[in-house]
């Protein structure tokens, strides 16, 4: 059994803490958020992801994972200390990381044995080196320890089976024998082990995010061409992913990529490129896409309402940037919310999950308890996220809710057909 800490208690680390401990090993998950802390002590989750309750409930009662807010605690036996603090946008774009170095900092004064840290959280290349010198600098006595990058692929909403079947496990340090140690610890999950030095492991992680958010933003380019010329982007995509080079998936065109990585991940990386003098045209070109995309489903919302949104209400179906979690995090919701009551709409909102976390970002707009609630009355009807829920609705009752049987199908998930026979308004994306 080995004994692990995991520094940061958010999306990622309560993944990580919560699979590493299940996979036998004990496991000492730290937040400086106290109330966090306190909540998982009484078995409240911070974030919704499914199976996560079980599954920390199973691992607390086995003894095998606790939750502290004390760094001492936390280090004291570990030999292995995982980093997953968040690294959000700075100001110009940047990583911000001013929590990465704060926890490399209260690592470094509460180690007393060797260690080795590993960085989770996606983090700019070279911040491994960085870590190290801030190690050794706030050492209270010199202990030995070691930095390797172990970048996550985990999605929220999929986060539990991501993290135990991996695509691969991508490992680097200088230090051969701490990366072959981490290898080791990662063995049970089974998957391809990439080990390299500490700044290719970074740019792996930045370089994959890139590529899955240029690979959406593409499809959104060809689903307006579809539009336009009368050809399905649905069609088209499947028709593209049987080629394995291209493969099946992130081809869904509909609203764009929001959440808390590949916006934060794309700017970082594209201010990485700037800050060297170079010119990284096709990651602003796949923001500057994703970013449009928002505004287009306002415009297009419009035009099936005359043109403007004056003395109207619309409804938000889903508000979480993607299904199965309640993150907010730059959701696309809230971009299109605040554009419609700009122009004049009254918002209304139903997310199964996201709610508790979207009226506080968006207060102008009013929460409902189901879909049928909030589509009677309102003009038209926006499908912003995935929710499978959405895709069963009761239709027929829909349109009789509705004061006018309007739906913009952001996330292509009804057939055009059907709602055209039953007499919506509909339109979709690239179809
Ligand atoms: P998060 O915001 O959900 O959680 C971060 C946690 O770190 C918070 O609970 C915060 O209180 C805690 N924290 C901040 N400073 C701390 C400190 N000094 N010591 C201890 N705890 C501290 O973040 P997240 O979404 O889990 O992301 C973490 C990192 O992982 C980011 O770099 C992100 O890019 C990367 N990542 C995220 C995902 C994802 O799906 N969310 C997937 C892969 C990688
Ligand atoms: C993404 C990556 O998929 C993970 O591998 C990575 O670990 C993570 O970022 C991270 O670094 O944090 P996540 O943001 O949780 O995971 O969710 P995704 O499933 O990738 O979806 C991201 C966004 O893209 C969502 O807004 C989703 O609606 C959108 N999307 C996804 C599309 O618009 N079309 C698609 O075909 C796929």
């Amino acid at each position: 059994m080995k004994q692990i800490c995991v520094i940061g208690v958010g999306y990622v680390g309560i993944v990580t803490g919560a699979c590493f401990a299940d996979l036998g090993n004990k496991v000492i998950a730290l937040d400086v958020n106290q109330e966090r802390i306190e909540n998982l002590n009484k078995g409240i989750m911070p974030i919704y992801e499914p199976g996560l309750d079980e599954l920390v409930k199973r691992n607390m009662q086995a003894g095998r994972l606790s939750f502290t807010t004390d760094y001492a605690e936390a280090v004291e036996g570990s030999e292995f200390a995982f980093i997953a603090v968040g690294t959000p946008s700075g100001v110009n774009g940047e990583a911000d990381l001013q929590y990465v170095a704060a926890a490399a900092k209260s690592i470094a004064q509460n180690m007393t044995e060797p260690l080795i840290i590993i960085n989770k959280s996606t983090v700019p290349i070279g911040t491994g080196d960085w870590v190290a010198d801030i190690v050794k600098r706030e050492q209270k006595k010199p202990v030995e320890f070691s930095v390797v990058s172990c970048p996550e692929f985990l999605r929220e909403g999929s986060a539990l089976s991501d993290f135990l079947h991996p695509h691969r496990t991508v490992i680097g340090s200088f230090d051969r024998d701490a990366a072959n140690k981490v290898a080791q610890l990662h063995l049970p999950l089974r998957a391809p082990i990439v080990i390299t030095d500490l700044r290719t492991a970074e740019m792996i992680k930045y370089a994959s995010n890139a590529f899955l958010a240029a690979k959406i933003s593409f499809i959104n380019e060809i689903a307006d061409i579809c539009e336009a010329y009368g050809a399905d982007v649905k069609e088209v995509a499947a028709g593209m992913g049987y080629d394995a080079r291209i493969g099946h998936h992130f081809l869904d065109a509909g609203i764009g990529w929001g959440g808390s990585c590949f916006p934060k991940d794309v700017l970082a990386l594209a201010y990485m490129a700037e800050a060297k003098g170079l010119d990284p045209r096709m990651l602003n070109t796949t923001l500057d896409i994703n970013y449009d995309r928002r505004k287009a489903v306002v415009s297009r919302t419009a035009e099936l309402l005359g043109g403007s949104f004056k003395g109207k209400t619309i409804g938000l179906l889903g508000l979480a940037f993607k299904p199965n979690t309640d993150d907010m995090r730059d959701a696309p919701a809230i971009d299109i919310a605040q554009e419609l009551t700009a122009s004049g709409a009254s918002v209304r909102g139903y997310d199964p999950v996201a709610m508790d976390v979207a009226r506080k970002i968006l207060p102008a707009v009013e929460m409902f308890e189901n879909p049928y609630a909030m589509a009677k009355g309102c003009d038209a009807l926006i499908v912003v996220t995935e929710w499978n829920e959405f895709k069963q609705l009761d239709l027929a009752k829909v349109k009789i809710l509705l004061k006018s049987p309007v739906i913009f199908d952001g996330r292509n998930i009804y057939d055009t057909a059907t709602m055209k026979a039953m007499g919506f308004t509909y339109r979709a994306i690239g179809r």
